[in-house]
């Protein structure tokens, strides 16, 4: 066993594949999210653990903390050294040029895909290092390197998921912790129905004729990275579908008539 690794947002799509990956390479996965029963499925499929989180509540991220640190102490010297965090939990809201910005968008951007992030950093810090080999793997985004229009309030939150991974690789140089970052493109998940509002058709005229990333390819590249010899630090991880050439370039198959 490589030891416990911490998933959040794994009620669906890289969050829900990362937690079946990490399983799979031998870690065992406590899961969080806000749909519960999503989480407790997925748990029992892959013999790890559920606990109701919602990154924007530090009461919640408080009492997820100490559900994790209970299993630690429960099997911390059974399941092996290493301690991973994948701070997964986030999502764009909206789609609008920033003179029509919609405020409480913006902010729930930033509070979940930013602070959210932040919050989970600060409560499981400790005990990522304890243990001597400590892994943060935050997903970011395309978003977060190349700005496009309509979406500058998702853009500046991942932009600044990498300013807070950056200073943070630099603030714990020399300690047992590794700060890494994959960084997706297109990806076919949930992702375009909570941008767009439930709005099924609008969410899949984004994948149309293109084939994007899968959930499972974004989860390969998490458990490839957490796997590195814990010397070797994936800095970031840039990863596009062969059809995505940047965060605007992308190649759409003309559709068949019938
Ligand atoms: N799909 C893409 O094209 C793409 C590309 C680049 C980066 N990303 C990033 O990849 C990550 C995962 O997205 P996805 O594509 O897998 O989308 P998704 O299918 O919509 O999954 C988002 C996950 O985040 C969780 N979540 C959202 N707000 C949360 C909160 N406040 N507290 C806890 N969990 C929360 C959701 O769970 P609950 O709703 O149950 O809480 C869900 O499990 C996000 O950070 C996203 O920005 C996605």
């Amino acid at each position: 066993m490589r030891g416990i690794a911490v998933v959040t947002g794994a009620s669906s799509g890289i969050g829900a594949a990362a937690a079946r990956a990490l399983a799979d390479d031998g870690w065992r996965v406590l899961v969080g999210a806000r749909r519960v029963d999503r989480i407790e499925a997925l748990a029992a499929e892959i013999r790890g653990l559920a606990h109701e989180l919602d990154v924007d509540d530090s009461g919640s991220v408080e009492r997820f903390a100490a559900f994790v640190a209970a299993a630690d102490d429960d099997e911390g010297g059974t399941v092996g050294p290493s301690r991973l965090l994948v701070n997964n939990a986030g999502g764009a809201f909206g789609w609008a040029p920033v003179a029509e910005a919609d405020e409480p968008q913006w902010r729930a951007m930033y509070e979940t895909n930013v602070l959210g992030a932040v919050r989970m950093i600060k409560a499981l810090l400790a005990m990522l290092e304890a243990h001597g080999d400590g892994t943060v793997v935050t997903v970011g985004s395309i978003a977060g390197h190349e700005p496009y229009p309509n979406g500058a309030g998702y853009n500046a939150a991942k932009f600044a998921v990498r300013a807070v991974m950056s200073a943070m690789r630099q603030e714990l140089l020399g300690r047992p912790v590794r700060v890494c970052e994959v960084d997706p493109g297109m990806v076919e998940t949930e992702f375009s129905l909570v941008r767009f509002g439930g709005d099924a058709e609008r969410a899949a005229a984004v994948y149309e004729g293109v084939t994007p990333l899968t959930a499972e390819d974004v989860a390969e590249c998490i458990r490839w990275v957490a796997a590195r010899p814990p010397h070797v630090n994936v800095d970031q991880l840039v990863v596009l579908a062969r059809d995505q050439a940047g965060a605007r370039q992308i190649y759409r198959r003309p559709l068949q008539a019938d």
